[in-house]
């Protein structure tokens, strides 16, 4: 019908092979859904993890390209010296309940970093930032990626009652990060390595992901030419559901409700009961192994030698074994994915539960900022404005309130 051609206009095509709408081409994120294949810019997501670090990820998927070795150390500088946050933004962070949702102060942090910053408020500092600015462009994103890990690292030491930790700019990128969430009394304290390199690698395979909910998100907000600091707030927003980046928390949530091996089997029979939902399973797109969960399964055996075996793990291997050789849940093609392995590693790590989704949202700012610079580069961007096939009443009259019964 006319309505359902309208509707298909501002999203380009509709092709139900993609069980979507195609809402943009991107050179960013290739993913193949069916034989678990995921590239950030042509390069395997498994090579990126074995050998990249996440600072050198972030630059190739808002760049385009591997750094050379002074784009690197030019960029790593201008991240690791942005990582203080406006005096302002820490008292705001301080105010929030004792027990506020880590995830909740997070997305506050990042939005108040826009009205602390005269480049996000053309009234403010006059400067026209949508002009394509370059240089503007990259300030932000040297902000973004400096000074969440500091508002996220806020958040925890504010869940857990303890003073917030300075960043410390000549450390890595997640060695600061783990520092400022645990710095201990001991002078020149340094994160355990194997723990840093743990979360680089989880920042690696957390970086980008094509068009899910929450980079869908930023780049629909980013159309209105809105500033990214306020996009990005949206972006966290979308991926804090547990449908999305929230799933780690609900799989572990899962994992203690379940509790044993032996409720394992009880517990399916209630999902395919349609009673219980198997958080860290199934995929939008994949329905093949999540390429990224086969390398966090890995990486939790490493942590695991550090900080010692999580219990829950077992339960976590028993519902995939039995799982993947069920019917239910191999006709539907459901499979282990990003969120199922993650969230055992945190906890083992100390983090409580629902620091989980903040975990997941520091790494995929870099995803999200590639997004926005690559749709505002783009000469044919439009506000975003899907249409919609109306259902409701046809046209009607209006009857008055002492006529109505
Ligand atoms: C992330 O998009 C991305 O790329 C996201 C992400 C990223 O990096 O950004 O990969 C990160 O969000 C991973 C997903 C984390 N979410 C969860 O683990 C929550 C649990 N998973 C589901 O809610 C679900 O699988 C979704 C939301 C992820 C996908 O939902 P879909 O596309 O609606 O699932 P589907 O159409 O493939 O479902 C097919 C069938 C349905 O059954 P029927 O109605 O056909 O009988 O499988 C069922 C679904 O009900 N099903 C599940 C299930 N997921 C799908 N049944 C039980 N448990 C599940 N987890």
């Amino acid at each position: 019908s006319r309505e359902e051609d309208e509707s298909n206009k501002g999203l380009r095509v509709y092709d139900p092979a993609f069980q979507n709408t195609a809402v943009c081409h991107s050179k960013i994120t290739y993913i193949n859904g069916d034989n678990g294949v995921l590239r950030y810019r042509g390069y395997p997501i498994e090579q990126l993890a074995e050998k990249s670090t996440y600072l050198e990820v972030a630059y190739l998927l808002i760049y385009g390209e591997l750094p050379s070795k002074s784009q690197y150390s030019n960029f790593s500088h201008e991240v690791m010296h942005h990582t203080f946050v406006h005096f302002n933004v820490t008292e705001l962070m301080r105010k929030f309940n004792y027990d506020a949702h880590p995830m909740g102060m997070f997305i506050s942090g990042i939005s108040a970093l826009s009205t602390f910053h005269p480049d996000a408020n053309p009234a403010l500092a006059g400067s026209d930032l949508f002009k394509n600015d370059e240089k503007t462009r990259n300030k932000q994103i040297f902000r973004l990626l400096g000074k969440t890990p500091t508002l996220a690292a806020m958040a925890y030491r504010h869940r857990i009652g303890r003073r917030y930790n300075p960043p410390q700019n000549d450390l890595s990128y997640a060695e600061n990060f783990l520092y400022m969430l645990d710095r201990l009394s001991e002078e020149n304290y340094k994160p355990n390595p194997k723990l840093s390199k743990a979360l680089d690698i989880l920042f690696i395979l957390h970086a980008d992901h094509e068009l899910n909910c929450s980079t869908a998100a930023m780049r629909h907000i980013g159309s209105s030419l809105v500033d990214p600091y306020s996009a990005v707030a949206g972006a966290a927003a979308a991926l804090y559901g547990p449908l999305h980046g929230g799933a780690n928390e609900a799989v572990l949530r899962m994992l203690e409700e379940i509790g044993s091996i032996d409720k394992v089997p009880l517990f399916l029979e209630q999902v395919k009961d349609r009673k219980r939902k198997l958080f860290g399973f199934g995929h939008r797109v994949y329905k093949n192994y999540d390429p990224r969960a086969k390398i966090i399964r890995k990486i939790a055996y490493e942590v695991f030698e550090v900080c010692g075996q999580e219990p829950l793990i077992d339960v976590a291997i028993e519902l995939e074994k039995i799982a993947l050789q069920d019917e239910y849940f191999v006709k539907r093609k459901l499979y282990p994915n990003v969120d199922f392995y993650s969230g055992l590693i945190y906890k083992a790590m100390g983090f409580p539960t629902d620091m989980f989704p903040v975990l997941f949202a520091i790494p995929r700012i870099a995803g999200w900022l590639a997004h926005w610079k690559e749709s505002l580069e783009d000469k044919e961007s439009k506000i975003w404005r899907p249409r919609q096939v109306y259902v409701g009443p046809s046209v009607r009259s209006y009857v008055p309130l002492e006529l109505r019964d």
